[in-house]
Protein backbone atom coordinates (compact mmCIF):
# COMPACT_ATOMS: atom_id res chain seq x y z
CA UNK A 1 0.00 0.00 0.00
CA UNK A 2 1.41 3.17 -1.19
CA UNK A 3 2.12 5.10 2.45
CA UNK A 4 2.35 9.39 2.82
CA UNK A 5 5.74 9.15 4.43
CA UNK A 6 9.06 6.94 4.52
CA UNK A 7 9.79 8.00 8.26
CA UNK A 8 8.01 9.46 11.02
CA UNK A 9 10.25 10.86 14.18
CA UNK A 10 8.14 10.36 17.60
CA UNK A 11 9.69 12.38 20.35
CA UNK A 12 11.28 15.23 18.17
CA UNK A 13 11.42 17.50 20.33
CA UNK A 14 13.53 15.86 23.06
CA UNK A 15 16.85 15.45 23.21
CA UNK A 16 18.01 12.59 20.90
CA UNK A 17 15.31 12.80 18.76
CA UNK A 18 15.69 16.58 18.01
CA UNK A 19 19.18 15.01 16.63
CA UNK A 20 16.99 12.71 14.48
CA UNK A 21 15.76 15.03 12.73
CA UNK A 22 18.64 17.52 12.23
CA UNK A 23 20.74 14.54 10.61
CA UNK A 24 17.58 13.29 8.46
CA UNK A 25 17.37 17.33 7.54
CA UNK A 26 20.76 17.94 7.03
CA UNK A 27 21.49 14.07 4.99
CA UNK A 28 18.02 13.69 3.42
CA UNK A 29 16.52 17.12 3.51
CA UNK A 30 12.60 17.51 2.73
CA UNK A 31 11.78 17.57 -0.83
CA UNK A 32 14.49 14.45 -1.69
CA UNK A 33 14.10 10.78 -1.71
CA UNK A 34 13.16 10.22 1.57
CA UNK A 35 10.03 11.71 2.74
CA UNK A 36 9.78 12.32 6.50
CA UNK A 37 7.55 14.29 9.28
CA UNK A 38 8.35 14.76 13.03
CA UNK A 39 5.59 13.79 15.62
CA UNK A 40 5.54 14.69 19.46
CA UNK A 41 2.94 15.97 22.12
CA UNK A 42 3.54 19.80 21.81
CA UNK A 43 2.91 21.55 18.42
CA UNK A 44 4.65 24.65 19.63
CA UNK A 45 7.43 22.32 20.45
CA UNK A 46 7.37 21.06 17.32
CA UNK A 47 7.41 23.73 15.47
CA UNK A 48 10.22 25.24 17.62
CA UNK A 49 12.39 22.41 16.69
CA UNK A 50 11.49 22.35 13.08
CA UNK A 51 12.81 25.99 13.06
CA UNK A 52 15.96 25.00 15.43
CA UNK A 53 17.00 22.70 13.06
CA UNK A 54 16.83 24.95 10.23
CA UNK A 55 14.16 22.89 8.34
CA UNK A 56 11.45 24.71 6.45
CA UNK A 57 7.93 25.13 7.06
CA UNK A 58 7.00 22.70 4.46
CA UNK A 59 8.06 20.01 6.98
CA UNK A 60 4.89 18.16 8.17
CA UNK A 61 4.39 17.16 11.57
CA UNK A 62 1.98 15.25 13.76
CA UNK A 63 0.68 15.99 16.99
CA UNK A 64 -0.40 12.49 18.96
CA UNK A 65 -0.04 11.80 23.12
CA UNK A 66 1.87 8.39 23.77
CA UNK A 67 -1.11 7.14 25.63
CA UNK A 68 -3.45 7.73 23.12
CA UNK A 69 -3.81 4.26 21.29
CA UNK A 70 -6.56 5.37 18.96
CA UNK A 71 -4.13 8.25 17.56
CA UNK A 72 -1.35 6.55 17.22
CA UNK A 73 -2.75 3.96 15.34
CA UNK A 74 -3.32 6.37 12.57
CA UNK A 75 -0.28 7.97 12.64
CA UNK A 76 1.61 4.36 11.91
CA UNK A 77 -1.28 4.07 9.43
CA UNK A 78 0.59 6.86 7.56
CA UNK A 79 3.97 5.61 7.40
CA UNK A 80 6.19 3.13 6.57
CA UNK A 81 8.57 3.37 9.66
CA UNK A 82 8.25 5.12 12.91
CA UNK A 83 11.33 5.66 14.41
CA UNK A 84 10.38 6.64 18.00
CA UNK A 85 12.65 8.26 21.03
CA UNK A 86 10.17 8.95 23.19
CA UNK A 87 11.66 7.25 26.13
CA UNK A 88 11.04 5.58 28.57
CA UNK A 89 10.04 3.05 26.83
CA UNK A 90 8.52 1.15 29.45
CA UNK A 91 6.60 3.92 30.71
CA UNK A 92 5.83 5.47 27.25
CA UNK A 93 6.14 2.43 24.55
CA UNK A 94 3.50 0.02 24.53
CA UNK A 95 0.85 1.86 22.55
CA UNK A 96 3.03 2.64 19.80
CA UNK A 97 5.03 -0.66 19.03
CA UNK A 98 1.80 -2.32 19.44
CA UNK A 99 0.18 -0.05 16.96
CA UNK A 100 3.32 -0.75 14.32
CA UNK A 101 2.77 -4.77 15.26
CA UNK A 102 -0.79 -4.59 14.26
CA UNK A 103 -0.96 -2.60 11.12
CA UNK A 104 2.10 -4.15 9.55
CA UNK A 105 4.51 -1.09 10.07
CA UNK A 106 8.13 -1.37 10.64
CA UNK A 107 9.53 0.17 13.92
CA UNK A 108 12.82 0.60 15.36
CA UNK A 109 13.74 2.41 18.41
CA UNK A 110 16.62 3.54 21.22
CA UNK A 111 15.30 0.75 23.89
CA UNK A 112 18.02 -0.10 26.41
CA UNK A 113 15.31 -1.73 29.11
CA UNK A 114 15.45 -5.41 28.62
CA UNK A 115 12.59 -6.19 31.55
CA UNK A 116 10.44 -4.11 29.19
CA UNK A 117 11.31 -5.97 25.51
CA UNK A 118 11.25 -9.33 27.29
CA UNK A 119 7.98 -8.55 28.19
CA UNK A 120 6.81 -7.33 24.88
CA UNK A 121 8.57 -9.55 22.71
CA UNK A 122 5.90 -12.48 23.40
CA UNK A 123 3.10 -10.31 23.00
CA UNK A 124 4.13 -8.57 19.66
CA UNK A 125 5.64 -11.49 17.86
CA UNK A 126 2.70 -13.40 16.51
CA UNK A 127 1.29 -10.30 15.31
CA UNK A 128 4.00 -8.98 13.53
CA UNK A 129 4.78 -12.00 12.06
CA UNK A 130 0.76 -11.87 10.90
CA UNK A 131 1.14 -8.19 9.67
CA UNK A 132 4.49 -8.14 8.18
CA UNK A 133 5.57 -5.47 10.83
CA UNK A 134 9.15 -5.40 11.32
CA UNK A 135 9.80 -4.20 14.98
CA UNK A 136 13.34 -3.39 15.62
CA UNK A 137 14.42 -2.46 19.55
CA UNK A 138 17.88 -1.27 20.39
CA UNK A 139 19.10 0.86 17.43
CA UNK A 140 21.64 3.13 19.24
CA UNK A 141 24.64 2.51 20.84
CA UNK A 142 23.39 -0.22 22.45
CA UNK A 143 23.23 -2.35 20.99
CA UNK A 144 24.22 -1.48 17.12
CA UNK A 145 28.29 -1.55 17.19
CA UNK A 146 27.93 -5.01 19.40
CA UNK A 147 25.41 -6.83 17.50
CA UNK A 148 26.82 -5.74 14.35
CA UNK A 149 30.43 -5.89 15.48
CA UNK A 150 29.89 -9.79 16.65
CA UNK A 151 27.53 -10.76 13.11
CA UNK A 152 31.10 -9.17 11.21
CA UNK A 153 33.58 -11.30 13.29
CA UNK A 154 31.58 -14.45 12.97
CA UNK A 155 30.78 -13.86 9.15
CA UNK A 156 34.80 -12.67 8.59
CA UNK A 157 35.84 -16.19 11.02
CA UNK A 158 32.96 -17.89 8.35
CA UNK A 159 35.03 -17.03 5.57
CA UNK A 160 38.71 -17.77 7.29
CA UNK A 161 38.09 -20.60 9.20
CA UNK A 162 34.59 -22.48 7.77
CA UNK A 163 33.50 -22.29 10.98
CA UNK A 164 31.91 -20.27 13.75
CA UNK A 165 33.72 -18.71 17.09
CA UNK A 166 32.40 -20.52 19.47
CA UNK A 167 33.25 -18.10 22.27
CA UNK A 168 33.57 -14.07 21.94
CA UNK A 169 34.91 -11.42 24.40
CA UNK A 170 33.61 -7.83 23.73
CA UNK A 171 35.82 -5.15 25.17
CA UNK A 172 35.29 -1.75 25.48
CA UNK A 173 38.64 0.46 24.53
CA UNK A 174 37.86 3.66 24.19
CA UNK A 175 34.16 5.42 24.92
CA UNK A 176 34.19 8.78 25.21
CA UNK A 177 30.32 10.65 25.76
CA UNK A 178 28.31 11.65 28.28
CA UNK A 179 24.72 10.66 29.63
CA UNK A 180 21.46 12.52 28.66
CA UNK A 181 18.33 13.29 30.80
CA UNK A 182 16.05 10.75 28.79
CA UNK A 183 18.99 7.74 29.20
CA UNK A 184 19.10 8.42 32.66
CA UNK A 185 15.45 8.51 33.30
CA UNK A 186 15.43 5.05 31.24
CA UNK A 187 17.86 3.73 34.11
CA UNK A 188 16.13 5.19 37.38
CA UNK A 189 12.30 3.72 35.69
CA UNK A 190 14.08 0.23 35.53
CA UNK A 191 15.85 0.27 39.37
CA UNK A 192 12.35 1.73 40.15
CA UNK A 193 10.29 -1.54 38.52
CA UNK A 194 12.85 -3.60 40.11
CA UNK A 195 11.96 -2.19 43.51
CA UNK A 196 8.41 -2.59 42.77
CA UNK A 197 8.93 -5.91 40.77
CA UNK A 198 11.92 -8.52 42.23
CA UNK A 199 11.43 -11.03 39.82
CA UNK A 200 12.78 -9.05 37.66
CA UNK A 201 15.99 -9.07 38.69
CA UNK A 202 16.15 -12.43 37.20
CA UNK A 203 15.80 -10.78 33.62
CA UNK A 204 18.01 -8.64 34.14
CA UNK A 205 20.47 -11.22 35.38
CA UNK A 206 19.67 -13.72 32.55
CA UNK A 207 21.89 -13.42 29.61
CA UNK A 208 19.19 -15.47 27.59
CA UNK A 209 16.14 -13.05 28.81
CA UNK A 210 15.21 -12.01 25.30
CA UNK A 211 15.86 -15.84 23.40
CA UNK A 212 11.56 -17.37 25.19
CA UNK A 213 12.37 -21.48 24.89
CA UNK A 214 16.08 -21.29 24.27
CA UNK A 215 18.35 -20.78 27.06
CA UNK A 216 22.42 -21.20 26.66
CA UNK A 217 25.30 -22.32 28.69
CA UNK A 218 26.33 -20.22 31.54
CA UNK A 219 27.86 -17.09 30.64
CA UNK A 220 31.01 -15.51 31.88
CA UNK A 221 30.31 -13.08 35.84
CA UNK A 222 31.40 -9.66 33.96
CA UNK A 223 30.78 -8.04 37.28
CA UNK A 224 34.23 -8.47 38.89
CA UNK A 225 37.29 -6.66 37.82
CA UNK A 226 39.56 -9.74 35.96
CA UNK A 227 42.88 -10.43 33.31
CA UNK A 228 41.75 -10.90 29.93
CA UNK A 229 44.50 -13.01 28.60
CA UNK A 230 43.35 -12.77 24.91
CA UNK A 231 43.20 -9.12 25.22
CA UNK A 232 46.10 -9.44 27.37
CA UNK A 233 44.38 -6.28 29.51
CA UNK A 234 42.80 -6.41 32.85
CA UNK A 235 39.06 -5.60 32.52
CA UNK A 236 35.90 -4.38 34.85
CA UNK A 237 32.20 -4.13 34.06
CA UNK A 238 30.99 -2.58 31.43
CA UNK A 239 27.24 -0.72 31.97
CA UNK A 240 25.48 -1.96 28.74
CA UNK A 241 26.43 -5.21 28.82
CA UNK A 242 23.39 -6.28 30.75
CA UNK A 243 21.68 -5.51 27.54
CA UNK A 244 24.34 -6.13 24.48
CA UNK A 245 24.63 -9.50 25.98
CA UNK A 246 20.93 -10.20 25.82
CA UNK A 247 20.43 -8.80 22.15
CA UNK A 248 23.16 -10.54 21.06
CA UNK A 249 22.24 -14.26 22.11
CA UNK A 250 18.83 -12.89 20.31
CA UNK A 251 20.39 -12.39 16.78
CA UNK A 252 21.91 -15.59 16.95
CA UNK A 253 18.89 -17.60 18.56
CA UNK A 254 16.85 -15.49 15.51
CA UNK A 255 18.92 -16.61 12.77
CA UNK A 256 18.88 -20.11 13.72
CA UNK A 257 22.03 -20.33 15.99
CA UNK A 258 24.97 -19.87 13.21
CA UNK A 259 27.41 -19.23 16.13
CA UNK A 260 26.16 -22.62 17.58
CA UNK A 261 23.94 -22.99 20.34
CA UNK A 262 26.79 -23.32 23.32
CA UNK A 263 27.72 -19.34 22.20
CA UNK A 264 29.82 -17.51 25.02
CA UNK A 265 29.64 -14.01 24.67
CA UNK A 266 30.54 -11.59 27.35
CA UNK A 267 31.24 -7.44 27.41
CA UNK A 268 33.27 -5.70 29.63
CA UNK A 269 35.75 -2.17 29.50
CA UNK A 270 39.59 -2.46 29.43
CA UNK A 271 41.59 -0.97 31.59
CA UNK A 272 44.96 -1.48 30.82
CA UNK A 273 47.80 -4.11 31.65
CA UNK A 274 50.19 -4.26 34.86
CA UNK A 275 49.21 -2.92 38.99
CA UNK A 276 47.35 0.33 36.90
CA UNK A 277 45.45 -1.27 34.81
CA UNK A 278 44.82 -4.33 37.95
CA UNK A 279 43.94 -1.18 40.14
CA UNK A 280 41.54 0.88 37.40
CA UNK A 281 39.92 -2.41 37.25
CA UNK A 282 39.23 -2.96 40.94
CA UNK A 283 37.61 0.35 40.95
CA UNK A 284 35.61 -0.07 38.53
CA UNK A 285 34.23 -2.98 39.81
CA UNK A 286 33.80 -1.25 43.28
CA UNK A 287 32.35 1.79 42.24
CA UNK A 288 29.52 -0.26 39.75
CA UNK A 289 28.97 -2.26 42.92
CA UNK A 290 28.61 0.72 45.01
CA UNK A 291 26.27 2.91 42.45
CA UNK A 292 24.13 -0.10 41.82
CA UNK A 293 23.70 -0.22 45.83
CA UNK A 294 22.76 3.24 46.49
CA UNK A 295 20.38 3.63 43.61
CA UNK A 296 18.40 0.47 44.99
CA UNK A 297 17.44 3.40 47.58
CA UNK A 298 14.28 5.91 46.54
CA UNK A 299 15.92 8.92 48.51
CA UNK A 300 19.21 8.49 46.25
CA UNK A 301 17.16 8.44 42.70
CA UNK A 302 14.62 11.54 44.57
CA UNK A 303 18.11 12.99 45.17
CA UNK A 304 19.65 12.46 41.47
CA UNK A 305 16.73 13.68 39.76
CA UNK A 306 16.65 16.89 42.02
CA UNK A 307 20.21 17.67 41.52
CA UNK A 308 22.03 16.04 38.78
CA UNK A 309 22.45 16.76 35.41
CA UNK A 310 21.00 16.38 32.93
CA UNK A 311 16.99 16.44 33.21
CA UNK A 312 14.87 15.01 30.54
CA UNK A 313 15.47 17.02 27.47
CA UNK A 314 18.91 18.01 28.26
CA UNK A 315 22.29 16.37 27.12
CA UNK A 316 26.16 16.79 25.86
CA UNK A 317 26.32 19.83 23.80
CA UNK A 318 27.56 20.37 20.39
CA UNK A 319 31.15 20.50 20.96
CA UNK A 320 31.02 17.37 23.61
CA UNK A 321 29.08 15.17 20.50
CA UNK A 322 31.79 16.05 18.61
CA UNK A 323 34.87 15.67 20.54
CA UNK A 324 33.45 11.89 21.30
CA UNK A 325 34.47 8.96 20.03
CA UNK A 326 34.60 4.77 20.79
CA UNK A 327 36.42 1.76 19.94
CA UNK A 328 35.32 -1.81 20.50
CA UNK A 329 37.56 -4.67 20.60
CA UNK A 330 36.15 -8.01 19.90
CA UNK A 331 37.77 -11.31 19.87
CA UNK A 332 36.70 -14.94 19.10
CA UNK A 333 37.75 -18.30 19.47
CA UNK A 334 36.96 -21.48 17.40
CA UNK A 335 36.04 -25.00 19.15
CA UNK A 336 39.76 -26.32 17.86
CA UNK A 337 41.62 -22.80 18.98
CA UNK A 338 41.59 -20.65 15.92
CA UNK A 339 41.41 -16.76 16.83
CA UNK A 340 39.85 -13.48 15.16
CA UNK A 341 40.10 -10.15 16.53
CA UNK A 342 38.06 -6.72 14.98
CA UNK A 343 37.78 -3.68 15.67
CA UNK A 344 34.44 -1.12 15.75
CA UNK A 345 34.91 2.64 15.72
CA UNK A 346 32.64 5.40 15.69
CA UNK A 347 32.89 9.24 15.54
CA UNK A 348 31.33 11.77 17.70
CA UNK A 349 29.74 10.85 21.07
CA UNK A 350 28.46 7.22 21.27
CA UNK A 351 24.92 7.81 22.59
CA UNK A 352 23.98 11.27 20.92
CA UNK A 353 26.00 12.15 17.93
CA UNK A 354 26.62 8.46 16.58
CA UNK A 355 23.44 7.27 17.96
CA UNK A 356 21.12 9.64 16.17
CA UNK A 357 22.97 8.54 12.57
CA UNK A 358 22.61 4.85 13.45
CA UNK A 359 18.92 4.87 14.30
CA UNK A 360 18.56 7.18 11.32
CA UNK A 361 20.30 4.58 8.97
CA UNK A 362 18.73 1.47 10.42
CA UNK A 363 15.48 3.06 9.40
CA UNK A 364 16.58 3.99 5.78
CA UNK A 365 18.25 0.50 5.90
CA UNK A 366 14.50 -0.81 6.50
CA UNK A 367 12.67 0.93 3.81
CA UNK A 368 15.37 1.05 1.11
CA UNK A 369 17.46 -2.03 1.88
CA UNK A 370 16.19 -4.81 3.30
CA UNK A 371 13.36 -6.64 1.36
CA UNK A 372 10.26 -7.22 3.16
CA UNK A 373 9.76 -10.38 1.79
CA UNK A 374 13.56 -11.76 2.99
CA UNK A 375 13.22 -10.81 6.19
CA UNK A 376 9.34 -11.44 6.77
CA UNK A 377 7.69 -9.54 10.26
CA UNK A 378 8.47 -10.08 13.64
CA UNK A 379 10.37 -8.80 16.46
CA UNK A 380 14.29 -8.80 15.05
CA UNK A 381 17.32 -7.43 16.03
CA UNK A 382 19.64 -5.37 14.16
CA UNK A 383 22.25 -7.68 13.55
CA UNK A 384 19.77 -10.39 12.54
CA UNK A 385 17.30 -7.90 10.48
CA UNK A 386 19.60 -5.85 8.55
CA UNK A 387 23.20 -7.26 9.72
CA UNK A 388 26.13 -6.97 6.89
CA UNK A 389 23.57 -4.95 4.59
CA UNK A 390 23.60 -2.15 7.76
CA UNK A 391 27.16 -3.00 8.27
CA UNK A 392 28.21 -1.45 4.89
CA UNK A 393 25.08 1.32 5.27
CA UNK A 394 27.05 2.24 8.58
CA UNK A 395 30.13 2.37 7.31
CA UNK A 396 29.06 4.99 4.52
CA UNK A 397 27.11 7.14 5.81
CA UNK A 398 27.05 7.10 9.95
CA UNK A 399 30.48 7.36 10.76
CA UNK A 400 31.63 3.46 11.89
CA UNK A 401 34.27 1.27 10.46
CA UNK A 402 34.54 -2.27 10.47
CA UNK A 403 37.91 -4.35 10.40
CA UNK A 404 39.58 -7.25 11.31
CA UNK A 405 43.17 -6.63 13.07
CA UNK A 406 46.13 -9.07 12.38
N1 LIG B 1 20.26 3.12 23.24
C1 LIG B 1 20.92 4.24 23.14
O1 LIG B 1 22.05 4.25 22.71
C2 LIG B 1 20.21 5.50 23.51
C3 LIG B 1 20.80 6.74 23.21
C4 LIG B 1 20.07 7.88 23.49
C5 LIG B 1 18.82 7.80 24.08
N2 LIG B 1 18.29 6.57 24.38
C6 LIG B 1 16.94 6.44 24.94
O2 LIG B 1 16.07 7.26 24.18
C7 LIG B 1 15.04 7.75 25.01
C8 LIG B 1 14.98 9.27 24.85
O3 LIG B 1 16.12 9.88 25.44
P1 LIG B 1 16.25 11.47 25.40
O4 LIG B 1 17.45 11.83 26.15
O5 LIG B 1 16.07 11.95 24.02
O6 LIG B 1 14.95 11.86 26.29
P2 LIG B 1 14.16 13.24 26.39
O7 LIG B 1 15.01 14.36 25.96
O8 LIG B 1 13.58 13.26 27.76
O9 LIG B 1 12.98 13.07 25.32
C9 LIG B 1 11.84 12.33 25.58
C10 LIG B 1 10.81 12.59 24.49
O10 LIG B 1 9.63 11.85 24.82
C11 LIG B 1 8.52 12.73 24.69
N3 LIG B 1 7.40 12.31 25.53
C12 LIG B 1 7.37 12.06 26.84
N4 LIG B 1 6.14 11.69 27.22
C13 LIG B 1 5.38 11.73 26.11
C14 LIG B 1 4.01 11.48 25.86
N5 LIG B 1 3.16 11.11 26.82
N6 LIG B 1 3.57 11.58 24.59
C15 LIG B 1 4.39 11.95 23.58
N7 LIG B 1 5.70 12.23 23.78
C16 LIG B 1 6.18 12.12 25.03
C17 LIG B 1 9.06 14.08 25.11
O11 LIG B 1 8.17 15.08 24.67
P3 LIG B 1 8.19 16.59 25.28
O12 LIG B 1 9.34 17.28 24.59
O13 LIG B 1 6.87 17.11 24.90
O14 LIG B 1 8.42 16.46 26.75
C18 LIG B 1 10.38 14.05 24.36
O15 LIG B 1 10.17 14.34 22.99
C19 LIG B 1 15.37 7.27 26.43
O16 LIG B 1 14.59 6.12 26.68
C20 LIG B 1 16.83 6.92 26.37
O17 LIG B 1 17.19 5.92 27.28
C21 LIG B 1 18.98 5.45 24.12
Amino acid sequence: MKKEFDVIVFGATGFTGRLVAEYLNAKYGTAGTVTWAMAGRSAAKLAEVRDLIGAPASLPFITVDANDAAALAVLVARTKVVITTVGPYQLYGEHLVRACAAAGTDYVDLCGEPGWMAHMIPQLEATAKNSGARIVFSCGFDSIPFDLGVVFLQEQAQKQFGQPLNCVHGRVKVMKGKMSGGTLASALATIERLGREPQLAKTMADPFALTPGFKGPQQPDGESASYDEWAQSWTGPFVMATINTKNIHRSNALLGHPWGKDFVYDEKMLSGDGDRGMARAKKLARSTRIQNALLVFAPTRALLRRFALPKPGEGPDRAAREAGRYEIVFIGETANGQRLRATVKGDRDPGYGSTCKMIAESTLCLVQDVDRNSTGGGVWTPGSAMGAVLIRRLEADAGLQFAIEP
